[in-house]
């Protein structure tokens, strides 16, 4: 076991943050965050500065200096970081979702991803997942798929739960849903690779395939996978008459705001998603599991640990509240130590464990590329109005 990993950031916005400060909370193995990089300048240099890292001009420059390449750029730019990391011997985390379709070469504005056949969106996408599996796979590189829902403590805890009483899982649902991403790339298809199936959907998806993972390999050593998906979608701040109140994000240029999706696994069983970016009150974040024994619903967030009532929002000026909260008067689900609650830190220890022992994290490259597999079928099915796609594995 090696006792110390050097970790690169690439990307300096908002998810690079709460990876940053997590990082700094694993225990058990000496983690040396030495460095940032990042598309612009000024901002690479403020994160930098503000948390005591050196600001890399490229990620190439960055690569001699670290063990494990850390991707929280947007969706567009993971295949890139991961393709460099890997040949450069190093070790990855990679931010959901591990990648997609992004437009012809050159696709500009003028390219519309909610018009764009579905059909060849999801036999590129597979093309280019099948060239990432095999270059990871083959050289051997940690990867770890950083899906916070699989890291939830009640996630966790469920685990254990089906793991002990040899559950098997009947029906689930989950959701993550909010008022809006604050990302400047989310809501253009060509740098987030869709709308709320991909950028909100694929967590409650990727914690519900992770379930059925671990089911199988409690029973019988074997995963269970996705097998089929039906799915629609819809654009609801865009119907004739949305009547805009302001606390919804309305600026998305061609993804959808709202969307489902029906898996059916290998097994007959089944699970639902629903995501959307027309939820207020913060973060709706949740997964719940029928099994043939029990039934357990995970909150993920607001996970419930604290209600606070404040009768004049401005004296709560400088106090955290809860991700995605519009306003802080009145009742709060305040989250108490958010990090942990929604799974950021188990995320991170695991990876760190893993990353020196030469363990598989709990979520790892098959969990990342079910979840895409699954999501692209999803938008083909949408297309064909909820018409049941097969679901490819890699
Ligand atoms: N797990 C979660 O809860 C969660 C939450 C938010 C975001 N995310 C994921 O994290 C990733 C980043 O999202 P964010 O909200 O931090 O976005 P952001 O817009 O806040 O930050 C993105 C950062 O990446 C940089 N960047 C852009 N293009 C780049 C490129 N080609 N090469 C290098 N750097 C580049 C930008 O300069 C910026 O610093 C996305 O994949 C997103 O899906 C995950």
């Amino acid at each position: 076991m090696r006792k110390s990993v050097r970790v690169g950031l690439v990307g300096a916005g908002f998810a690079a943050t709460f990876h940053l400060e997590s990082l700094r909370r694993v225990y058990g193995v000496e983690v040396d965050v030495v460095g940032v990089t990042s598309l612009r300048e000024k901002s690479r240099k403020a994160f930098a500065r503000r948390h005591g890292l050196k600001a890399f001009d490229t990620l190439d420059a960055m690569l001699d200096a670290v063990d494990m390449v850390d991707i929280v750029s947007p969706p567009y730019a993971h295949e890139d970081g991961i393709l460099k990391a890997v040949a450069a011997g190093k070790g990855v985390l990679c931010e959901k979702p591990l990648t997609g379709y992004f437009g012809p070469p050159g696709a500009d504005k003028a390219w519309r991803g909610d018009q764009a056949p579905k059909k060849d969106m999801l036999r590129q996408t597979l093309k280019r997942m099948e060239r990432l599996a095999k270059t990871i796979r083959d050289s051997g590189a940690f990867f770890g798929y950083a899906e916070n829902y699989v890291y939830a403590p009640s996630v966790q805890k469920e685990r254990e739960i089906i793991e002990k009483t040899g559950a098997q899982i009947l029906r689930m649902i989950g959701e993550e849903s909010h008022n809006g991403s604050g990302s400047s790339a989310y809501g253009i298809w060509r740098l987030a690779g869709g709308g709320s199936l991909m950028g909100k959907g694929c967590h409650p998806l990727s914690g519900m395939l992770y379930m059925k993972q671990v089911e199988g390999l409690a029973r019988n050593g074997k995963p269970i996978r996705p097998a089929a998906v039906s799915a629609r979608t819809h654009q609801l701040t865009r119907i004739e008459d949305y009547r805009d109140a302001g606390f919804i994000r309305t600026d998305y240029h061609d993804i959808e705001d709202y969307g489902m999706m029906h898996v059916v696994f290998e097994d007959g069983t089944v699970c639902d998603t629903l995501t959307c970016e027309i939820v207020l009150g913060g973060l709706f974040d949740y997964l719940e599991v029928f099994a043939n024994n029990h039934r357990t619903r995970c909150h993920i967030s607001p996970a419930g640990l604290m209600d606070t009532y404040n009768p004049k929002g401005a004296q709560f000026k400088d106090v955290y509240l809860i991700e995605k909260a519009s306003t802080k008067e009145g009742w709060s689900p305040a989250a108490a130590d958010e990090h942990f609650t929604v799974g950021y830190i188990a995320e991170m220890q695991d990876f760190m464990l893993c990353a020196a022992s030469g363990e598989k994290p709990q979520a790892g490259l098959e969990l990342a590329l079910d979840t895409i597999a699954v999501i692209y079928a999803a938008y083909l099915s949408d297309e064909k109005k909820g018409a049941e796609i097969p679901v490819r594995l890699l």
